[in-house]
């Protein structure tokens, strides 16, 4: 158990990852503040982390709707106190060519993955500002914002764009003790492929347009990692001294897939 007590919200916490962060924070005896639009799972979750001897708050969240944060925030700040680790983890992704994916799917990606990020980190950094306090924001990334796939058009511009937020948000922030983490991850064991089309056809399209850049699989579900690595380096960076930034965690499983996706670069 680390010796400083964090507060910890994560959005998204559902499921894969953000329900990893959330277990390895419990295990330190962290509060927990847990947001995801499905709360029957969220309170399964909640129950895991209390048996692990966290304080909990979960409750709903939908990052793509505005007021739906602020009452997040709000009814979190009353249960567990103020985050001073906030964790943004709601993403999603459907594989497709931009050209003929459906308008209503890239905007949800766009407002799930990037406004969704921006709006809670807004008022995540604003309530730290406010009582001077010092923290991390996570944003949980991908390596395709520095390798964008071909069939992820809109999920590799959000990545990227998640990237200049976090520089942009280091140097407006610069002196405050509110430290930004990024974290660029690849395939990893989680829910995020649950909804593909998965069929053998489909996975042998998908592997044909990633040949073509040299890529020898597009089956993600393949070689991944287990969600717990990621949860450990995000503890890892955020327990360094103050005086110390872990800016960017690059983060994926060894050859053959992140290997293969490595030799796009
Ligand atoms: N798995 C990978 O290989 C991988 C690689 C690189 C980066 N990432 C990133 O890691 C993050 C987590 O992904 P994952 O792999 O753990 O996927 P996952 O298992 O599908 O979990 C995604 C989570 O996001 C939540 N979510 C989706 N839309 C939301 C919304 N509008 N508001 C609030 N929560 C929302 C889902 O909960 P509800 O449906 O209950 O709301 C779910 O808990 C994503 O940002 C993803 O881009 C994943």
């Amino acid at each position: 158990m680390s010796d400083e007590r964090h507060t910890v919200l994560i959005t998204g916490a559902s499921a894969g990852l953000g329900a990893a962060v959330a277990l390895e924070c419990a295990k330190h005896g962290w509060r927990l503040a847990l947001g995801a639009r499905r709360e029957d799972r969220l309170a399964e979750l909640a129950d895991a982390a209390r048996d692990l001897g966290a304080e909990v708050y979960a409750g709903p969240l939908d990052v793509t709707d505005e007021s739906s944060i602020e009452h997040f925030f709000d009814a979190a700040e009353a249960s567990v106190g103020c985050a001073d680790v906030i964790v943004n983890n709601a993403g999603s992704s459907r594989p497709g060519l931009l050209h003929e994916m459906d308008p209503r799917q890239i905007r949800l990606e766009v407002e799930t993955n990037l406004l969704g990020v921006l709006l809670v980190t807004r008022r995540a950094v604003a309530a730290l500002v406010e009582r001077g306090l010092p923290g991390d924001v996570v944003f949980m990334g991908s390596d395709a914002a520095t390798n964008p796939r071909p069939g992820q058009a809109t999920y590799s511009a959000t990545k990227a764009g998640l990237e200049g937020l976090q520089t942009s948000l280091s140097r407006e922030l610069e002196g405050t003790g509110v430290r930004m983490i990024k974290l660029r991850i690849g395939p990893t064991m989680s829910e995020f492929a649950a909804g593909w089309d998965n069929s053998p056809d489909a996975l042998e399209a998908r592997t044909e347009l990633f040949r073509r850049f040299g890529l020898r699989d597009a089956r993600h579900l393949g070689n991944a990692m287990g969600s717990e690595h990621v949860a450990e380096a995000i503890v890892y960076a955020v327990t360094r001294p103050r005086g110390v930034v872990v800016d960017t965690i690059d983060i994926h499983p060894a050859a053959p897939l992140g290997g293969a996706v490595k030799g796009l670069r």
